[in-house]
């Protein structure tokens, strides 16, 4: 979908993108206002004009996201325009300043909307990387199948448990009330593993981290067991050995995931910022120009 995105039909955004600011460029070029290029020169008005619909327009884009139905062309479609209309703009806007900056609210205004390029420009690398890499660790199975694997193993290792004495259901019921995959999107980000177990020989829970508290207390018990006592200890750890891969697997899809949605928590508040500064900047220039 992603690499489809940069060349939707033939890439036409891009060459429209591309027209348009050769005409910019062409117009700038041309241009002779008797006073250094600036932005409030007849030209300069008319490319701060465009670049504020353009960014209006790529703002829009929030809200068509959302709409499933509408006639004016695919989700797909406006998304490869946003793109490749989005860095146009860097250099239509700089041609509107006649390259001129200075320590003030034009400026800051152009320099939110250069970071508001630039982390879009970050989510479309994450955009290419990440859903291979996220459908490559899901091997085939949705995230729902992981689930669902992992409620079939915590049901196994308790039927498994059952069969031994009091301690080992204990420890397998707190192990699968305790296994943590990470509530906020910065700790799935971040990867960690807080899971805890309640040992049944230790007064308070401790990090059962890749299920290992829970497996090296249960190698001990196999160490001391009768045979018969030990063989099921042992089918015991082999389903913690697999749910400690399963849930490898799942924090990953997680990480992933994480990683596709947070970018965007720095390009929408930064476009608020930039709306605001722009807001401030045309205001300023007619109030004070
Ligand atoms: C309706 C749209 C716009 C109008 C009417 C407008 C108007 C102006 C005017 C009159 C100037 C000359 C003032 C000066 O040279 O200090 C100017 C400069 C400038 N504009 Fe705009 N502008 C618009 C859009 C934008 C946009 C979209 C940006 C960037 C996001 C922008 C950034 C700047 C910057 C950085 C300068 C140079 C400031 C300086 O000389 O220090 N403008 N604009
Ligand atoms: C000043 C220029 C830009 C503005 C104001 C802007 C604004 C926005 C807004 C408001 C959204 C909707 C986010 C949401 O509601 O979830 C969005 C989405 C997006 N933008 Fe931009 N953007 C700009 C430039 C760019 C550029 C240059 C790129 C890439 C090089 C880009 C890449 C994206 C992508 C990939 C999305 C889609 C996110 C999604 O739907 O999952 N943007 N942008």
């Amino acid at each position: 979908m992603q690499t489809s995105i940069l060349a939707f039909r033939g890439r036409r955004y891009l060459w429209a993108a591309l027209a348009l600011t050769a005409m910019c460029i062409t117009a700038y070029w041309l241009d002779d206002p008797q006073e250094p290029p600036n932005g409030g020169t007849l030209l300069g008005y008319s490319l701060g004009t465009l670049g504020a619909l353009m960014i209006a327009w790529l703002t829009w884009f929030g809200v068509r996201k959302r709409k499933y139905k509408s006639g004016s062309g695919t989700v797909q479609g406006w998304l490869s325009a946003h793109v490749y209309l989005g860095l146009s703009l860097l250099i239509i806007v700089a041609l509107h300043t006649g390259f001129q900056f200075g320590s003030n609210v034009h400026t800051l205004a152009f320099v939110l909307m250069t970071a508001v390029i630039a982390s879009g420009l970050f989510g479309v690398f994450i955009y290419m990387r990440y859903p291979e890499r996220l459908s490559e660790n899901r091997g085939g199975a949705s995230r729902f199948e992981l689930l669902d694997q992992l409620e079939d193993i915590d049901r196994r290792s308790r039927r498994v448990a059952a069969k031994l004495p009091e301690p080992f259901q204990d420890i397998v019921t707190s192990g699968v009330q305790r296994t943590e995959l990470g509530t906020t999107l910065w700790q799935r980000l971040r990867n960690q593993d807080r899971s805890q177990v309640q040992l049944p020989d230790a007064s308070a829970t401790v990090s059962n981290k890749g299920q290992e508290a829970a497996m090296d207390w249960l190698a001990e018990q196999q160490s001391r067991a009768d045979a018969e006592s030990a063989a099921t200890i042992a089918e015991l750890s082999a389903l913690l050995r697999n749910k400690r891969k399963l849930l490898r697997q799942i924090r990953e899809d997680l990480r992933l995931q994480a990683g596709l949605e947070i970018w965007l928590y720095v390009h929408v508040p930064l476009t608020a910022a930039l709306l605001m500064a722009l807001l401030a900047h045309i205001v300023t220039v007619f109030l004070y120009w």
